[in-house]
């Protein structure tokens, strides 16, 4: 689709955006967008124009600034997210409850809530202590280790056996599946692209309900949509949600947070001194790289966002991790600031579809930081080495090698 270069409001010059905006060179798929320089054309985007026009994809409107993003997060009405969640989304294939709008949203999301509940989470909660206790000890006992895939990894893969009952088998074969899914999503039909995950996780179904244990799974095959109980389907995209959304997302947040422990000097010696500081250092981590960068919508009517005019059927990347580092909305925006009292970050999101799974994560990093703080102080041993956009908006260190300082 070919744009016109930038209309602000008719009625209001003053909102015009500076000049250079808004047609950019962005895509969010591109291989060479690494860690190194994202954030870098994140804060050139937010601050010369957050709301700009990207070609590639067929053309879509990038939001980088904080107050546009959660502005269209907020409008689900105008910023529909029944088109899908991906820019491109290649089929017709759709993702639950992500790719839906109210009201058939309100009823998905109320199945996955009941299985994400504050009781369930507190049940968890002894078991990721225990989990990380014997995990980090063994490391720290060591004197170094690498924290992905001894720690970030198998933490919320270990979670999701308990949560929703996955076997050994299964969880052994999400992490490659998942990141093979990611390679395929921009370049085939969707449904084929998740092909061997669904069947993973039909198997999964099938497997449970003849071993007839309760549990979440059942929890999910209990509930109704506009009345009627959920299909085989649904149910398979409901766990499909769980299983990808529920380990990718905080392998990520996880290893970003050792990431920041291990090359940020103090804020192990300030979390020590003042264990209160630990929700914060975690909101702050999130903030800083929130681990899942932009999600799309698509414009129901014609709108503006940021003094900018959108027209109905246009496809929108709400990057919830720029707007996060936006200079307009926080001081320092690119510095760890262990004591910022920050929690209305967008690295969850905003509106309808902000993350179901945010108190269990949350449970999970605090965990991590009450655990550490009795543990010797650790530093990056060697540089980190970070994926590129998986999928288009997951990002996240590979590889963190470590040494605890007084092993
Ligand atoms: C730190 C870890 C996590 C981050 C940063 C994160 C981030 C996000 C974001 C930004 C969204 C909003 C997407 C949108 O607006 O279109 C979202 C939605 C969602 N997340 Fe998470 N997530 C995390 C962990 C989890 C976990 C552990 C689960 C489940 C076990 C989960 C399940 C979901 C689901 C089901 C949705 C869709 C909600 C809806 O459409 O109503 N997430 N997440």
């Amino acid at each position: 689709m070919q744009r016109e270069p930038l209309q602000g409001r008719a009625d209001d010059s003053s909102s015009k955006p500076p000049d250079g905006c808004p047609i950019v060179d962005f895509d969010h798929h591109d291989p060479a967008l690494g860690a190194d320089e994202i954030w870098t054309r994140y804060a050139d985007l937010a601050s010369r124009c957050p709301v700009a026009w990207s070609t590639a994809h067929g053309g879509f409107w990038l939001v980088t600034g904080f107050e546009e993003v959660k502005g269209a997060a907020r409008d689900h009405e105008t910023f529909s997210s029944a088109e899908g969640h991906l820019i491109p989304m290649i089929g017709s294939s759709r993702s639950i409850p992500i790719d839906f709008d109210p009201p058939k949203h309100t009823d998905y999301r109320a199945a996955i809530a009941r299985v994400l509940s504050r009781e369930r989470i507190a049940e968890l909660r002894p078991l990721v202590h225990d989990f990380l206790t014997e995990r980090l000890g063994e490391i720290a006992t060591r004197g170094s280790g690498e924290l992905v895939s001894e720690v970030a990894l198998p933490l919320p893969l270990m979670v999701l056996t308990k949560l929703v009952g996955l076997s050994e088998e299964t969880v052994e074969v999400l992490r490659p599946m998942t990141e093979e899914m990611w390679d395929r999503v921009a370049k085939e039909d969707l449904s084929r692209a998740r092909s061997e995950i669904f069947a993973l996780m039909e198997g999964e179904i099938v497997r449970q309900g003849e071993e007839g244990g309760g549990g979440a799974i059942a929890e999910l095959a209990a509930s109704t949509v506009g009345g009627r109980p959920v299909d085989f389907g649904e149910l398979t995209l409901m766990l499909t949600a769980f299983a990808v959304a529920g380990h990718e997302t905080t392998l990520h947040a996880v290893g970003n947070l050792f990431f920041h422990l291990g090359t940020e000097p103090g804020i192990q010696e300030q979390m020590r001194a003042d264990p209160s500081l630990i929700p914060l250092v975690v909101e702050e981590s999130l903030r800083l790289r929130a681990p899942a960068h932009g999600f799309a919508r698509s414009v129901t009517a014609d709108t503006a966002l940021g003094g900018i005019e959108l027209k109905a059927g246009d496809k929108v990347l709400l990057t919830f991790a720029a707007a996060n580092r936006d200079a307009r909305r926080y001081s320092e925006p690119d510095s760890f600031v262990p004591g910022r009292d920050e929690r209305g970050h967008l690295a969850f999101g905003w509106g309808v579809h902000q993350c179901a799974g945010a108190p269990l994560a949350r449970m999970e990093m605090r965990a991590l930081l009450e655990v550490l703080v009795r543990l010797p102080e650790f530093r990056l041993a060697s540089e980190a080495v970070f994926s590129g956009l998986e999928g288009g908006h997951h990002m996240g260190p590979r590889k963190l090698p470590v040494s605890f300082l007084d092993a």
